[in-house]
């Protein structure tokens, strides 16, 4: 079992393979203590943890100072009001107007598999898979109940959190927050991650001491953002990439988010993470309930490089449902094209791909309504047929004879004032009646939290995927949410806009999921604005960047892979000079770089050298060959050029350990350094590997001891590809 309870000890155990999380009832008022979460103990007896003395006991029957010990008490779930006066995560607003509440512990059930959580994206499991401990606390005054869910992984070092809070008062309550998971740990010498970016820069890694007071990454964008990534992650201040502890949180949702850590007077952290509070409130009439989104903890010894295998681990086999899916190699029209194109010139680009082993060509914006820039036509998802006469129909058709098949983009949240959608339903946009609304790529966003807007667009797009043979859709989604309001609701419930958008969103792509089965959705958002693990749920890869030039690609990559797998990633070789940077790379330096995700061409085949082009049967051989090994298997980051400067290196290996692929950027030359050894990680320690080419044997030890030879070059962005292959025999 991973979870157990132990009554003498009032304590219930999460056991993962190398991790345990201990929480633990208190005697006398039954409150819900954080004791442990870390590397795995046997123990039961660790109530001390609490800080309260060697037992669980009562805290301070004498009420003297109940506030200050509220204000120092690991509170599994905090809420506001009764002297905590760290972040909470509940705060509800009952009869007298203000939001206090207090949780005592009423009862618990444990049972083998994982409940899922209705509307919303979230890791699954079957009963051999996991335990989920269901714990219910209640507020005595209002009579709120609060289910806190927790799931441990038997095979997966991995802890899901949610809550569920339902309204067993007489009369409505208002939730004002509700956070998904809080962690209360001992916050001495501790770092904090988290990741910022903007446009073309998502996910910088920022590492930072962890400080008195409050660090945190957020979004009340309506979007998980270009800016912050709903993640945040502590680590022992000398952790690196193969040692020390290191706890992740990452948020399964897509929207606004609240990811906060504050070192407080006690040295302790309390790390938070859930729906922003900002803006946000939930009316629940009597018997309702709200279930937040739910929050995914890895935790583990093996430093940053382990916690961020344990997320790729728990997303690949229980989150990402399309995980299995082919992600066939792609030439996207964008950055060849942008609106300037034809059928004539897709089906020129369509025979290069063919001719190459391109599997598919995806038409990018700009084939429906009166697209020639992005002025108009959002929301009218009808084919263009001056540009594609006979429509997508016809160039799918010709491209699935060449052996090519097509996928196209679609921005369904939007509408263009300039659209037949808008002209005819201008209270489909979200505006605020009477103000001016605010344009962003001159379109605005479409009110998903109504039943019949989400009609409107999916009848659409029902109608252009079934009548056309198309195998994938890019869901592009390129602003963010200003003038939140909509008519679905009362003045007094519209804080709830928000996360109900988020749920018409799921909705609608739970929906094409379950129509186009066949179909591979690959998220977007301006680039990598919601790349998250609420999107991850419904399609198996989201567009990274637009940022897509190799040097640039690295640093942003290697943001993701802290937390989400190389095969939620988009990863393209784009047109050189780099239409965001300007930059100038090497063709195959761009392909080493974009191998580990899932591979495509952002430019124009036909106007490659011929050099270049025939680079391309080798770069699909090293994507058929090797990109499966980042996409499965095991993640090592060996060295950062985010962080060094001038070298960049990092390597995965089969879950199996029989072939191992590493991957290594020489960003810019230095003159006069000697040759690097890069310690190959993850091998097998007496098993023979090989190296593919110089044929070169050692153990697994040798490798990861002594390490491969990365010679410097002359020149800047320059390469290379190392593969190592088991040797059937022990050494
Ligand atoms: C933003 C995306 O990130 C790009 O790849 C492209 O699809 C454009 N939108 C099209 O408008």
């Amino acid at each position: 079992m991973s979870v157990t309870y132990n009554e003498r000890e009032r304590m219930f155990r999460l056991d993962t393979p190398r991790t345990t999380y201990l929480l633990c009832v208190t005697g006398g008022r039954r409150l819900v203590g954080h004791v442990y979460y870390g590397p795995t103990v046997p123990d039961d007896n660790m109530g001390y943890l609490l800080g309260m003395g060697e037992e669980p006991v009562s805290p301070g029957m004498d009420a003297r100072d109940l506030a200050g010990f509220f204000d120092t008490f690991p509170f599994e779930y905090p809420a506001f009001g009764g002297g905590d006066f760290r972040e909470p995560c509940l705060k509800v607003r009952g009869e007298w107007g203000v939001g206090n509440c207090a949780l005592v512990y009423e009862s618990h059930a444990i049972f083998p598999g994982k409940p899922a959580l209705s509307g919303l994206p979230a890791c699954f499991g079957e009963t051999e898979d996991c335990d989920t401990l269901e714990l219910v606390c209640r507020d005595e005054v209002t009579g709120l109940r609060v289910r806190l869910f927790y799931t441990a992984f038997a095979h997966m070092d991995a802890i899901c959190r949610s809550v569920r809070v339902e309204n067993g008062a007489p009369s409505a309550l208002t939730l004002e927050r509700a956070l998904s998971a809080c962690l209360d740990l001992p916050g001495e010498d501790m770092d904090v991650i988290t990741l910022y970016g903007s446009w073309g820069r998502e996910r910088t890694v920022e590492r930072r001491r962890l400080s008195h007071g409050k660090q945190s990454a957020e979004s009340w964008r309506g979007i998980s953002s270009h800016q912050y990534s709903p993640s945040l992650i502590l680590c022992e201040h000398d952790a690196n990439q193969d040692r020390g502890l290191a706890w992740g949180m990452t948020f399964v949702y897509s929207g606004n988010f609240l990811a906060q850590a504050e070192l407080d007077q006690n040295g302790r952290v309390r790390a938070v993470l859930g729906i922003h509070p900002e803006g946000f409130s939930w009316r629940l009439e009597p018997g309702e309930s709200f279930q937040t989104p739910e929050v995914i903890l890895a935790c583990s010894e093996e430093g940053l490089g382990g916690m961020s295998r344990a997320f790729h681990d728990v997303m690949r086999r229980h989150l990402i449902r399309g995980q299995n899916k082919h992600r066939p190699s792609l030439v996207n029209s964008w950055e060849s094209f942008y609106f300037n194109f034809n059928t004539d010139r897709l089906l020129e680009l369509g025979r290069e791909a063919a001719r190459q082993g391109v599997e598919l060509l995806v038409l990018d914006d700009g084939w429906f309504g009166n697209r020639e820039d992005d002025n108009s036509s959002l929301g009218d998802w009808r084919v263009n047929e001056k540009k594609l006469p006979g429509g997508l129909r016809r160039l799918g058709e010709e491209l699935n004879g060449m052996g090519v098949k097509l996928g196209i983009w679609m921005e369904p949240e939007m509408v263009s004032p300039d659209s037949d959608l808008y002209r005819a339903h201008p209270d489909y946009a979200l505006t605020v009646p009477g103000r001016p609304y605010t344009l962003s790529r001159n379109q605005l966003v479409l009110d998903m939290t109504r039943a019949e807007v989400r009609q409107a667009v999916y009848s659409q797009i029902y109608e252009v995927l079934s009548t056309a043979p198309i195998d994938y859709l890019k869901w592009d989604m390129n602003r963010q949410l200003t003038d939140v309001y909509t008519p679905s609701l009362p003045p007094e419930r519209q804080g709830e806009a928000m996360h109900r958008y988020m749920l018409g969103v799921y909705e609608l792509q739970e929906q094409l999921t379950a129509d186009f089965p066949h179909l591979l959705l690959e998220n977007c958002s301006a680039g990598g604005a919601r790349f998250d693990a609420g999107m991850l749920y419904y399609g198996p890869q989201i567009w990274t960047s637009d940022d897509a030039e190799a040097a640039d690609r690295l640093k942003i990559q290697e943001g993701a892979a802290l937390v989400y797998p190389f095969s939620a990633m988009g990863a393209h070789v784009a047109a050189c000079p780099s239409h965001t940077n300007g930059r100038v790379t090497p063709f195959e330096t761009r392909g080493r770089v974009s191998l580990p995700g899932c591979f495509g061409y952002e430019l124009d085949l036909n106007k490659l050298t011929e050099a270049e082009k025939a680079m391309i049967p080798a770069q699909l051989a090293e994507y058929r060959d090797y990109g499966p090994v980042f996409r499965d298997g095991d993640y090592y980051r060996l060295a950062s050029y985010a962080q060094n400067g001038d070298f960049d290196a990092f390597m995965a290996v089969t879950k199996d350990r029989s072939r191992a692929v590493i991957i290594t950027v020489q960003v810019l030359c230095r003159p006069n350094v000697p040759p690097r050894a890069l310690k190959v990680r993850g091998l097998e320690e007496r098993t023979l590997y090989r190296d593919r080419t110089t044929g070169v044997v050692r153990s697994g030890l040798g490798w990861m001891r002594g390490g491969i030879l990365v010679e410097p070059k002359m020149g800047d962005f320059l390469s290379t590809l190392t593969v190592l292959e088991r040797v059937e025999k022990e050494a």
